[in-house]
């Protein structure tokens, strides 16, 4: 009993830290995507890859790992005891075993299908969660609840859908499997005696076929955990894909001494989001250091593009832009964004303290005298007081 429990427990802390040193790869991975990434796939696919994918591959990893060693060792043991009773036989039963391989390898293809779609699904339900919860003002003001819950049901509805039929595959297999086997015993044997007239004892007959008949559950078993293992595959497929996207591009050496002066040239810089069709064609202009620039514009006309580029969320297709004359490619990527600070339309709260927020990021160490200053420069003092 207290082997059998230290070998779950040790099993299961494995596993956990299994998905722990995943999800913090593929996390960390994430954070250094372009931003072209982030709107390729959307918040809510990459959430549900380092939440549930991850989770998968970790119950293949352990659940099936136990169920393999214990039930492929029953099996084999089995299956020595059969050759030792009577070998001829057995190697005849063997011709079950490629329709055994058959059946395994049509319902594997099958169940990663499934769970290729039941991962697809669960993307969906935390992509609509996302959007719906962040965008909760809008539902109640356009009274949108009735709209917004009738998607939900069709994206719930479709991953219960989904482990439904994959489930439905795997008793389908299980029950093919052990009909192949208990059919095979069966007919197998009979010929066996009648044909061959080969000679029997009767208990022997009776010891062969128990053995012959016990080797079923542990097979039942193998095919049951296939499901899993299959799922784990597809789930590491997912998040493999995932960290195969190639990260930022930062290959510049360029250190600013201590603050750029400010001087910004675009020469002939050509960008689209999809390069067939640019948002900017051939822009050129200088701000000098110190100058104050508005951009102005009808809604698409390109601004928050343009200043999108400065800090390098997307680079130019064509042409280059420069900051105090080095081109940006040539900065440290971090050491570039250190020069620059934004406010965009989008005001971005994290779930922290005041203080956190305040001083995010690089300015994590600032002592509370600078952080009170600012918070005054913004007026925001009085009422976090
Ligand atoms: N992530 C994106 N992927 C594809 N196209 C995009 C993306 N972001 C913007 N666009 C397109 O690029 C063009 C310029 O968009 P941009 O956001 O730069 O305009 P804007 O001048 O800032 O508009 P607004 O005044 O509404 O903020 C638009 O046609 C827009 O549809
Ligand atoms: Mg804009």
């Amino acid at each position: 009993w207290a082997t059998q429990f230290m070998g779950s427990y040790s099993m299961n802390w494995v596993a956990q830290q299994i998905v722990y040193v995943l999800r913090n790869d593929v996390f960390g991975h994430v954070l250094k995507l372009p931003q072209s990434e982030y709107h390729r796939n959307a918040s809510g696919r990459i959430m549900s890859k380092i939440i549930f994918d991850a989770q998968q591959v970790t119950s293949a990893g352990t659940d099936a790992i136990i169920v393999i060693i214990r039930e492929g060792l029953t099996v084999v043991g089995l299956f020595g005891f059969l050759l030792w009773q009577n070998w001829k036989l057995t190697l005849i039963l063997v011709a079950v075993a490629p329709l055994i391989g058959l059946v395994m390898n049509i319902t594997s293809k099958r169940f990663r299908k499934i769970s290729r779609r039941i991962q697809s699904s669960m993307a969906n339900i935390t992509h609509f969660l996302g959007e719906a919860i962040e965008g909760s003002g809008e539902v109640k003001i356009f009274g949108g609840q009735k709209q917004e819950a009738d998607r939900f049901h069709n994206v719930s509805r479709s991953f219960a859908k989904q482990n439904v039929k994959l489930n439905a595959s795997k008793i389908a297999s299980t029950v093919i499997v052990q009909l192949f086997v208990a059919v095979g015993i069966g007919a197998i044997t009979y010929l066996y005696i009648h044909l061959m007239g080969e000679d029997l004892t009767v208990g022997g007959f009776l010891s062969y076929i128990a053995a012959a008949g016990m080797i079923q559950k542990p097979l039942k078993q193998l095919t049951d955990v296939n499901v899993k293992v299959q799922r784990g595959v597809t789930g590491a497929a997912s998040l493999f894909e995932l960290l195969d996207t190639e990260q930022e591009v930062d290959t510049g050496s360029y250190a600013v001494a201590t603050k750029a002066d400010g001087n910004i040239d675009f020469e002939g810089v050509t960008f689209g989001y999809d390069p067939a069709s640019p948002v900017v064609r051939n822009l050129n202009f200088s701000i000098k250091a110190g100058e104050t620039v508005a951009l102005v514009g009808r809604s698409g006309a390109g601004k928050s593009t343009i200043s999108a580029m400065l800090p390098r969320f997307f680079d130019p297709d064509q042409g280059r832009i420069l900051l105090d004359g080095v081109p940006l490619p040539e900065y440290q990527l971090g050491e570039l964004r250190n020069q620059i600070a934004m406010v965009s339309q989008r005001v971005v709260l994290f779930n922290d303290s005041v203080r956190n927020n305040i001083a995010y990021g690089e300015l994590r160490s600032a002592d509370d005298a600078t952080i009170i200053k600012a918070a005054q420069d913004a007026h925001a003092w009085r009422f976090i007081e």
